[in-house]
């Protein structure tokens, strides 16, 4: 634009109509910001921060947004060639002034954003002293949790106390995973042989999905785990009751191995409650058994050890091998395998 373009807008009193403009463009556009429903709920206090961060951006959005629809609409309308004139039209030689703000504006804008976000993310990894550690362990198609400090209790719900920090240190058995709970904002890939850390201080009591949000293979959209938020007193009756009952063996000691080994997440098996579909219905064991012309205990252990040595037609060649597991933990499975949970 030139002066003589900006002069010919300034007598046309454009401000004004400009300045209208745009505040109709602001109020409508802050009001689809805000009354549809675009985020899950915030449930953690990282979550807390991390929307404020993101609604500051939405702010600064919409005024730009306001700013630049209104100067287009307005010259739209004022300056278009009417149907006559095939004159060219004035030429145009920049304007500094106009420069330098529409650059200054932007910086100063951008710079705030940087400041807020480096902020948001340095309190988000901010460990206090009283935080809780889990490791989590991702695997195809699995979630994991111990808990160092209650004895190496395992769980495949993560159990977490209301209203304290809780760093989740997570690496991966095979390929990359990443943790996500949508409610929690916070997202941080598992990659093997390293280990990653993130921080999450849940502030409602209540259920919530972690979704694996990295393709991870055939069973990548059904890799969800459970997140169960606590009151501290009924996480401390878990964690102690669990320590002293992971103790126990035979049976039930095979069941709870199913479930931490992420068994469950492909296979059916009634006796576990599972209900799997990526990989064969273990309720049939003995019928591939059969098929595959083995004893039922030599077929279960081969396929834990080497589960490619026999493939059920129909489904795909992906689980992973099983044979690291400690001898007297695939004798506890073999035994859940054949004979159930009686
Ligand atoms: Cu694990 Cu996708």
């Amino acid at each position: 634009m030139t002066d003589v373009v900006i002069s010919a807008a300034v007598q046309k009193g454009a401000l004004l109509k400009v300045t209208l403009i745009a505040l109709v463009v602001a109020a409508i556009t802050t009001a689809v910001a805000i009354f549809l429903p675009w985020l899950p709920a915030s449930d953690s206090k990282e979550a807390d921060r991390i929307d404020f961060d993101f609604w500051f951006v939405t702010a600064i959005c919409i005024l730009v947004w306001a700013v630049v629809a209104a100067v287009f609409l307005y010259s739209i309308v004022a300056f278009r060639a009417r149907p006559d004139d095939d004159t060219d039209g004035p030429p145009v030689h920049g304007h500094t002034g106009l420069e330098i703000t529409w650059t200054a504006i932007p910086f100063v804008l951008v710079t705030a954003i940087g400041i807020l976000s480096a902020v948001v993310l340095a309190k988000n990894g901010d460990l206090q002293k009283n935080h809780l550690r889990v490791n989590v362990l991702g695997e195809q198609f699995a979630w994991n949790f111990t808990y160092p400090t209650y004895g190496n209790l395992q769980s495949t719900t993560l159990r977490l106390p209301v209203n304290r920090q809780v760093q989740l240190k997570m690496t991966s058995r095979d390929v990359l995973h990443s943790f996500f709970v949508p409610e929690f904002r916070q997202k941080e890939d598992l990659v093997p042989g390293q280990t990653t850390s993130i921080n999450v201080t849940p502030t409602k009591l209540g259920h919530y999905v972690i979704q694996c949000a990295e393709l991870c293979g055939l069973g990548h959209a059904v890799m969800l785990g459970q997140v169960l938020v606590m009151r501290q007193a009924d996480f401390n009756k878990w964690a102690q009751g669990s320590s002293t009952a992971t103790q126990g063996g035979g049976a039930a000691a095979g069941k709870a191995l199913f479930t931490n080994n992420g068994c469950a997440s492909c296979h059916t098996y009634a006796p576990a409650g599972a209900t799997g579909k990526v990989g064969p219905d273990l309720d049939k064991l003995p019928q591939y058994a059969q098929q595959a012309k083995k004893p039922l205990e030599a077929f279960v252990r081969e396929s834990i050890q080497d589960p490619s040595a026999y493939l059920q037609p129909g489904y795909p060649n992906v689980m992973p091998s099983f044979k690291n597991l400690p001898a007297d933990q695939i004798d506890q499975l073999v035994a859940f395998l054949t004979k159930g949970s009686s």
